[in-house]
């Protein structure tokens, strides 16, 4: 098997799909392993942003079929790379025409697809999951309850929800992101820094509140894509 894809969505704006794909990248940077990060929010590329200076960046349209194209060709030509992908908001038009495109080559790439689903804590978070799962059945789900929106226990209705049952019975797992100050996270999107340009520029306060938030989803996120 060569490296696993690894997609952030959920589909609607600002559950927290950028700032899981910054965890995301950050922990596989850590782990000391490439990376290539595949930033299809086309209108607001905040993670491009943040990482284009340093490792890979492509910007992808995934709304339209030649996206998906060079999406594939992306992760055929980066094999010993891992493939971080950034969704922009309402891309479910796009993974219910195009998502197959992806979904029948991952074989012949030789590479798991691994989603992580961001929620807040509102129904259609879980109804946009279901035609996700429809559409990309090879992928497996991992449920992110974004704590920014509240504790774990007040996502009751994911958790006691179907989709929960049918995540966790197809491999999945449902974790739960940590909350980072807000007062930390204005600066990394205003001003478009990396976690590790971030750990050089700011205030000593704001790197002791970065660094355990760091910790946090790194222990989190590093034991879902070990195993
Ligand atoms: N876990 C979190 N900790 C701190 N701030 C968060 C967290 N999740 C979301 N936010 C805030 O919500 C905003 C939207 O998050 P973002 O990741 O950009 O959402 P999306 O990419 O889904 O639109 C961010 O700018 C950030 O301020
Ligand atoms: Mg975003």
């Amino acid at each position: 098997m060569n490296e696993p894809i690894f997609v952030s969505g959920g589909s609607k704006g600002g559950v927290g799909k950028s700032i899981v794909t910054i965890a995301l990248i950050d922990t596989v940077l850590h782990f000391k392993k490439k990376v290539v990060l595949i930033e299809s929010d086309t209108s607001n590329p905040d993670v491009w942003k943040m990482y284009k200076d340093e490792i890979k960046t492509e910007l992808i349209d995934l709304d339209v079929a030649n996206g998906w194209i060079d999406m594939v060709n992306v992760c055929d030509e980066n094999k010993d790379a891992i493939i971080i992908i950034n969704t922009a908001a309402r891309n479910n038009k796009g993974v219910t025409a195009y998502g197959g495109t992806l979904n029948s080559t991952l074989e012949e790439l030789e590479r798991k697809l691994l989603t992580f689903w961001v929620i807040n804590r509102q129904r259609d978070s879980l109804e946009l999951l279901k035609d996700y799962m429809d559409a990309l059945p090879d992928s497996i789900v991992h449920v992110v309850r974004n704590s920014y929106f509240g504790d774990e226990g007040k996502f009751e209705l994911y958790n006691g929800s179907k989709v929960r049952e049918s995540v966790e019975s197809s491999g999945g797992k449902s974790i739960t992101f940590p909350d980072l100050a807000d007062r930390v996270s204005d600066d990394l999107y205003s001003k478009r820094l990396s976690i590790d340009s971030a750990m050089k520029q700011l205030p000593i306060g704001n790197r002791a509140e970065l660094t355990r938030w760091r910790n946090e989803f790194r222990k989190i996120l590093g034991e879902v894509i070990d195993g």
